[in-house]
């Protein structure tokens, strides 16, 4: 058969079917503009990597090239470095995790983790369950490999667990696959929100009596602003929980290094998944880190972390009291994410070109549903501009709201407005949205 392709693409009509899913984002232009140093832009999850004291960085290279230069520059072991893997369960410790080194597999950050765990899982057709609203980019994953992902109610608290146990009969009496429960229990991305500790008894109660597997994703654990979250819902359960976890929040996010700890027959699976796809994660940034956290304060370094996103948290909660008093919104005890609700009538993708004009970009609430839910929500992620920057983000944010909602009233005077526009429900998402 001879490919036909297209005007824009020869090669059109040859891509595997897996690939559908892969669109690219219509707001992926808007938020090339939106990087623009005018704009404020409260939209991508990036980590303000310049509180991270750069000598401490090069010190760790130095040595490491000194002492150990080929090892860096050599392939290594398809599941990490075992230095880093030792210090990995000093990290997880943090948080009530126990594993052993055996189990932990290094990945080419958290995201590469959530491609192997979903290459060794799922089949076309196979039920993904996920929190309504969930991380879009791993969605973008599990929908790469041609799983559907289906929703679970959230509160303030997280995950609904009556919701859940719903769910999954519904899902099994119509006689689907559901291979596993994909959460970001602690600060999610996107709302913020952290599921409770007698909630996490109870989904992993539920999981285990359905037979499915938790898959936990906690980039954000440590960044706590008050008290600390409660403990991993690993440290509970040790057979059916993948626990995902990265250095890209807690330390930067270039040196691509994350991890999952799995139990020890997934993990097999596991290493030889990260060998078929990168043969071995580079020795080079796992030897510096695991330099770095031999000989720097690292936890001291969390702490300062922990202290700018305190500062930028409590600049977003205040201009959005001061500038939306009327509207609601999440109120994260860590992380990097504000969930704010706007009115029922405000589509916030197609508010969005409006914003981006008035220099402030967030990313449309239907970014974080694989159904076309979330319209009238955005996500405010505090991570990245300064406090003051963030104020002035949220000003300008509601000028655009209320400039909107006015536009509305006005046309509902002589009919309804047309705000849905279901075409654009399914983007991917935009470069470095985090
Ligand atoms: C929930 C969640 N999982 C995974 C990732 C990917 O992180 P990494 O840089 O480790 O690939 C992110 C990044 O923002 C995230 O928010």
């Amino acid at each position: 058969m001879t490919t036909q392709g297209n005007n824009l693409d020869r090669w059109y009509d040859s891509y595997a079917a897996r690939t559908a899913g892969l669109a690219a984002s219509e707001v992926r232009a808007l938020f090339a503009v939106a990087s623009r140093p005018e704009v404020v832009s409260l939209a991508g999850g990036m980590p303000f990597v310049s509180a991270l004291p750069r000598d401490l960085i090069t010190g760790a290279m130095d040595r490491v090239m000194r002492d150990n230069g080929p090892a860096a520059l050599q392939y290594g072991s398809g599941q990490g470095v075992p230095a880093l893997r030792e210090h990995i369960l000093e990290v997880m410790a943090l948080e009530g995790i126990r594993g052993s080194v055996d189990d932990v597999v290094v990945t080419t950050g958290s995201q590469h983790a959530l491609e192997l765990v979903s290459k060794i899982f799922l089949d076309p057709g196979d039920v993904v369950l996920a929190e309504g609203p969930s991380y879009v980019t791993a969605m973008v994953v599990f929908k790469s490999f041609q799983a559907s992902v289906e929703h679970v109610l959230t509160d303030e608290n997280g995950l609904v667990p009556e919701a859940l146990r719903e769910r999954i009969q519904n899902l099994k009496a119509a006689g689907k696959r559901i291979k596993f429960l994909y959460t970001v229990p602690t600060f999610s991305n996107p709302s913020g929100v952290t599921l409770s500790w007698e909630r996490r008894l109870e989904v992993l109660e539920i999981c285990r009596s359905n037979d499915i597997l938790v898959l936990e994703d906690n980039p954000y654990g440590l960044l706590y602003f008050d008290a600390p979250p409660p403990r991993a819902m690993r440290s509970v359960e040790e057979e059916g929980v993948i626990y995902l976890g990265t250095f890209s929040k807690t330390l930067a996010p270039g040196f691509r290094v994350g991890w999952a700890l799995a139990p020890h027959a997934i993990r097999e699976k596991l290493i030889l998944a990260n060998e078929a796809a990168v043969l071995s994660p580079s020795s080079f940034t796992q030897m510096i880190i695991s330099e770095y956290l031999s000989t720097a304060d690292w936890k001291g370094q969390i702490d300062i972390f922990r202290g700018v996103y305190r500062d930028r948290r409590d600049a977003m909660l205040l201009a959005l009291h001061d500038y939306l008093p009327d509207l609601s919104w999440t109120v994260p005890n860590g992380g990097f994410y504000v969930w704010l609700k706007l009115p029922d009538n405000i589509d916030s993708k197609s508010m969005l070109p409006r914003a981006v004009k008035e220099l402030v970009a967030y990313t449309p609430g239907t970014a974080f549903y694989a159904d076309g839910g979330g319209r009238n929500f955005m996500r405010l992620a505090f991570c990245y501009p300064t406090p003051e920057f963030i104020r002035e983000g949220i000003r300008r944010l509601s000028t655009v709201i209320n400039g909107e909602l006015e536009l509305l009233n006005t046309f509902s005077l002589t009919g309804p407005l047309e705000t849905v526009r279901p075409e654009l429900n399914n983007i991917s998402p935009p470069a470095n949205l985090g």
